[in-house]
């Protein structure tokens, strides 16, 4: 299926530029000092951090596309927060493995930066290859390596990427859970789940998470200047790891049990940063 974004002769910023201005509009929101990315277990977050003062479904907004599935929400929303900022919530992740090509992926992270956003947090449910992480724990993310054989960077545009989840995120987030484990993610194409050899492969390469999102989207959010953190909801150990066969059923499943924890969690974090 072709893209908007898809089209080489767009500017993808510009695009992103246009969806700010039309969220600003929509919203009545000026500027948002922070967007926050929810995926699987993390969406009631958005219910907790603050107050919801504009919800846009996603398709009105350009360059977004509806979301490929069930269980994640396809909504813009902007959210006074306690402390008076707006926060964007993005319930409209766009996976690579949709095939609407890498800009698609980061249109989302592009557009929060044009918001106003200068923090992204990216969430997601991943599997975990740690197995003391059973049961849905929260992970921060680390570091990333990116199995994608993509990056949303075009041309010779050589972007730093060291400490791209930021050190100081995750320490504000460990004052609020002192317990909370950090973990490298290791984002994967996908659809299909890995095989237990390409878990063992992401083991011994560094990884301690496995999923199909985020990498991306942190390699665009740094490009914009925006700082990151990064949390991993365990949902399942990944394959192998985990002795019986992974479905998707039981990924939403383990979110749906860990979404009050985890995201009053993501609240207590937000309202500190
Ligand atoms: N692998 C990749 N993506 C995932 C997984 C997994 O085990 N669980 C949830 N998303």
């Amino acid at each position: 299926m072709t893209h908007l974004l898809d089209d080489e002769t767009i500017n993808p910023f510009e695009i992103a530029q246009k969806a700010a201005d039309q969220i600003r509009k929509l919203s009545g929101v000026g500027t948002h000092h922070i967007a926050l990315t929810l995926g699987s277990g993390w969406a009631k977050a958005a219910d907790l951090i603050g107050e919801t003062v504009s919800e846009i479904p996603a398709t009105e907004v350009i360059g977004f596309s509806k979301p490929a599935l069930a269980g994640h929400v396809g909504s813009i929303r902007s959210i006074k927060l306690p402390n008076g900022k707006f926060a964007l919530v993005i319930g409209a992740r766009t996976h690579f493995y949709e095939n609407h090509g890498v800009r698609a992926v980061v249109h989302s992270v592009r557009t929060a930066a044009k918001a106003g956003a200068k923090v992204m947090v990216l969430t997601n449910g991943a599997g975990g290859i740690k197995p003391k992480w059973a049961g849905g724990a929260a992970v921060l993310i680390s570091d990333h390596i990116n199995l994608t054989a993509s990056s949303p960077l075009e041309g010779a545009n050589f972007i730093d990427l060291t400490d791209l989840y930021s050190a100081r995120l995750r320490a504000i987030a460990k004052t609020v859970d002192s317990s909370l484990d950090e973990g490298v993610y290791v984002q994967f194409r996908g659809p299909h789940y890995e095989t237990p050899a390409e878990v063992q492969m992401a083991k011994i390469m560094g990884g301690d998470i496995v999923g199909m999102s985020t990498a991306l989207e942190a390699i665009a959010a740094r490009e914009s200047g925006m700082e990151i953190l990064g949390m991993s909801l365990i949902t399942n150990l990944a394959a192998g790891i985990q002795k019986t066969p992974l479905s998707h059923a039981e990924v939403i499943e383990a979110g749906q049990q860990a979404e009050a924890r985890i995201s009053k969690l993501l609240a207590e974090i937000v309202d500190k940063i």
